[in-house]
């Protein structure tokens, strides 16, 4: 028979885009008793939930809430009850995860329509803008931080464009939200899908998601309630085609936000079985980040970068990418020439428990990605992370110039910024 030992989770230091450390606060709500989905207690703290998702969200909209998932499930709900088959999608790419909002979007039966940039850079807003007068999309989606490249997107100007034309804005702010401001209502975006396990230092399991009246109108007119829930009236409403089916229904039942919405909402009316503890942690999360100020989380990710950076430059490694648009919460360092960088990585986590990541297609065996996110946007963290990384480079033969990462990230700290 086979003896399981005690689970032990070595110590680590996460400095990845994500999954990152998580605030020990979060770990204790985590471990606190279940409530039931209906007791009273606990609809209450959902209700405080969608109050602080609305803050963090920089918006006045009634929706805010989490999907239960991992991000990807907050951005397939928000394409699959938007997009109706034959829908019109322009998704502008420029890295891994605008493909996935191409991917889904085709599976949602949409015509998707994308705008390319080479990886490393972003798109300027007009580009977009000509692109959607070019092709009137029913809806734009875009990627606000693309983490395998770590670029940051522009947003302004879109969703004014995407009103002008009657389109529904659709932003991934996965690996931006409570790390970099992502401004809701001012950038006109009708829908945005966050994610837990980045800068709001939750473990990965919800995804949180916003949306405005504009969004709720598309997704109202495909609503389908479950047979099981209706009332009486309802149910016969329905056999004398007095309450008609729409004509393209949402395509999920788990993810169908015309559902959840209702499930959050006052009427409670069932749907999954909330996960208890997710939603503990994602308060506890969301309200550290308040407790922070969302101004001041913004400014302690620049600093921690701002370190990061004078580091890495300093030892003599280059930056990849676009430094006008770099994203302040992932750093992509190009593996020097004749290094093997899964060696590099291998040798931070067996040596100094540090993981940092690697990149996805083009980028895989070309960068490492250093994230600065949430609980591991640390002093301590960047600055173990810049010692060890010189260590293991001389151990590699790299030639990098010794002493001066500490130093260089130090002097940012000593003059704070
Ligand atoms: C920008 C972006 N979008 C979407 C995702 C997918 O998130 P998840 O892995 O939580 O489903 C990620 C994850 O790394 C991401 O960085």
């Amino acid at each position: 028979m086979t003896i399981y030992k005690d689970l032990s989770p070595s110590p680590r230091t996460i400095m990845t885009p994500g999954p990152v450390e998580v605030d020990p606060r979060v770990l204790r709500a985590m471990s606190y008793p279940i409530l039931g989905q209906f007791d009273p207690e606990f609809t209450g703290l959902m209700n405080e939930t969608m109050g602080m998702l609305r803050e963090v969200f920089m918006t006045g909209n009634q929706w805010a809430y989490p999907v239960d998932g991992t991000s990807r499930s907050g951005i397939e709900a928000v394409l699959v009850s938007l997009i109706e088959p034959g829908d019109v999608v322009l998704v502008p790419v420029y890295g891994r995860f605008g493909h996935l909002l191409v991917e889904i979007a085709r599976r949602c039966g949409a015509e998707v329509i994308t705008l390319e940039k080479e990886w490393g850079s972003v798109f300027a807003p007009e580009e977009i803008i000509s692109g959607i007068r070019a092709h009137r999309p029913a809806i734009v989606a875009i990627v606000h931080g693309e983490t395998s490249t770590g670029r940051l997107q522009p947003l302004d100007g879109i969703g004014a464009a995407c009103r002008e034309l009657d389109a529904l804005f659709v932003v991934d702010a996965v690996a931006t939200i409570g790390g970099v401001r992502v401004a809701t209502d001012e950038w006109e975006i009708d829908a945005v899908m966050g994610g837990t396990q980045k800068c709001l230092s939750v473990p990965a399991g919800l995804a949180p998601v916003t949306y405005n009246d504009r969004a709720e109108a598309k997704l109202l007119k495909r609503k389908v309630i479950e047979r099981g829930l209706m009332t009486a009236e309802e149910a016969a409403g329905r056999m004398s085609g007095a309450s008609p089916t729409p004509d393209f229904p949402i395509q999920s039942n788990y993810l169908d936000l015309s559902q959840l919405q209702d499930y959050w909402s006052p009427a409670r009316l069932n749907h999954h079985t909330e996960a208890t503890s997710m939603l503990y942690a994602l308060r506890e999360g969301l309200r550290l980040v308040l407790e922070e100020g969302l101004e001041q989380r913004f400014a302690r990710h620049r600093l921690q970068e701002s370190a990061l950076v004078a580091g890495i430059e300093a030892m003599g490694l280059r930056l990849f990418g676009d430094p006008a648009h770099k994203m302040p919460v992932v750093a992509c360092i190009e593996i020097p020439e004749g290094i093997d960088g899964e060696s590099v990585r291998s040798m931070l986590l067996g040596e100094f428990g540090i993981e940092i990541a690697s990149s996805f297609g083009a980028l895989k065996g070309r960068i490492w990605r250093i994230g600065t996110m949430g609980y591991s946007c640390s002093k301590r963290n960047v600055l173990l992370t810049l010692g060890a990384l010189e260590a293991v480079l001389l151990r590699h033969g790299a030639k990098v110039d010794a002493g001066a990462g500490l130093q260089a990230a130090m002097d940012v700290y000593a003059i704070g910024r």
